[in-house]
């Protein structure tokens, strides 16, 4: 007899991104795909992650995490965002922001309760959002200034509206959202009594002198946000699956509940390697935020005379460029590159349930070697 899986996880379609890595291997492709970096993070801190395997950091972490990492977050937060979390009751380190994502919606919402989710979406938070048992309510950021409608927000919200989900910087949009649009979606949570789950995964990845605001920190929002990052993305080391939730206690204790059963502790001598990180992010933003803004700008440029006509992002380490319309769709195109052309690429009509116009564009990663970058673009160069 066949055991068929449970029915909360039917509507889970499998990604497209394990099909386009699948081709791009046998393509023998250049990966502009895979949303993580090609080279390695800061050697200094590969060997903090040695030095704590030596020292013998290699049982269970506490619960909630190791108290140096939980400091060096809570240093963090408040040096940048002027937000006091406590590291002993809101703190919680979890296997990368996925797994954060994942407690925070399992442990907050109930059967029937609506999410909205501003697409194109990362796409776990539909999948969790499911697994909940929660209905994602999408609304659309439309291209190509990707900005908050306040009315579409509004017109989305009903009596079972519970939580928002909000990303910024964006993936896969690659926008920073303005204070007003900020400030949109914080009034909506506090006239309709929403939580808030912000996902700030990208947070020192700005251009252009641009800096992030932490959602938590607006007006009335600290007692109804939990904050997501991860130290994956800024220290260039998205294996190691270091991510944390920050929340009032009494979210806090919620998530924890989950998070003690899905995962109970995370990697010891990672969170040991990524506390010493954090506490040398001072230091190390500046030239990682020129390197990133260097390869955004390079394939900017490299893509100038291009067909493909790329939506400059303000953040992130992705670009959405827009297709001609005699290319087929963002599948049919991204298929076709990967196959004739040896360039991966994620065509983005995955990360929308509403809206088809994910069709007319793809999704470009730039967080890759210059060689990696120079030998995509060449692939890129339609007229
Ligand atoms: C928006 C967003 N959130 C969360 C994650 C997952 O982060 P982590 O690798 O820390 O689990 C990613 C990774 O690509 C992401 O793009």
């Amino acid at each position: 007899m066949i055991h068929k899986p449970a029915r909360r996880i039917e509507a889970i379609e499998p990604s497209i991104f394990a099909t386009m890595s699948r081709l791009a291997i046998e393509h023998a492709a250049v990966n502009l795909g895979q949303g993580f970096p090609d080279f390695d993070g800061p050697s200094w801190i590969v060997e903090a992650f040695a030095g704590a395997l030596r020292s013998e950091k290699n049982q269970y972490a506490p619960m909630h995490g190791t108290a140096r990492l939980r400091k060096a977050v809570a240093a963090y937060q408040q040096k940048f965002y002027g937000l006091e979390w406590n590291a002993e009751t809101e703190i919680t380190v979890t296997a990368g922001a996925t797994e954060a994502l994942f407690s925070s919606m399992l442990a907050l919402l109930d059967e029937g309760d609506e999410v909205i989710l501003f697409e194109p979406f990362y796409d776990s938070y539909y999948a969790n959002a499911l697994i909940a048992g929660a209905t994602p309510v999408c609304v659309t950021l439309h291209a190509p200034s990707f900005r908050i409608d306040e009315a579409a927000l509004n017109a989305a919200i009903t009596g079972r509206t519970r939580m928002i989900v909000f990303n910024n910087p964006h993936n896969p949009t690659g926008r920073v959202f303005s204070q007003d649009e900020m400030n949109v979606v914080a009034a909506c949570a506090r006239r309709h009594n929403l939580l808030v789950l912000s996902d700030e995964v990208y947070e020192f990845l700005t251009f252009d002198g641009k800096h992030h605001t932490s959602f938590a920190s607006l007006p009335g929002m600290r007692t109804r946000t939990v904050s997501i990052s991860s130290t994956g993305k800024t220290f260039g080391m998205t294996g190691w699956k270091i991510g944390f939730a920050m929340a009032t206690g009494n979210l806090t204790n919620a998530i924890r509940t989950v998070h003690q059963f899905a995962t109970f502790a995370v990697n010891t001598p990672a969170q040991h390697a990524m506390a010493h990180g954090l506490e040398k992010l001072h230091d190390y933003l500046p030239d990682f935020r020129i390197l990133y803004q260097q390869k955004r700008d390079m394939l900017l440029r490299g893509l100038e005379d291009s067909i493909l006509k790329p939506i400059t992002p303000e953040g992130t380490y992705f670009m959405m460029v827009q297709l001609p319309s005699d290319v087929g769709d963002d599948v049919q195109c991204a298929t076709r590159l990967v196959t004739e052309r040896q360039v991966a690429v994620i065509p983005p009509s995955v990360f929308y349930r509403r809206s088809t116009e994910g069709q007319r564009m793809l999704r470009l990663c730039f967080a890759k070697k210059e060689e990696t970058l120079l030998a995509g673009i060449a692939r890129l160069q339609f007229h």
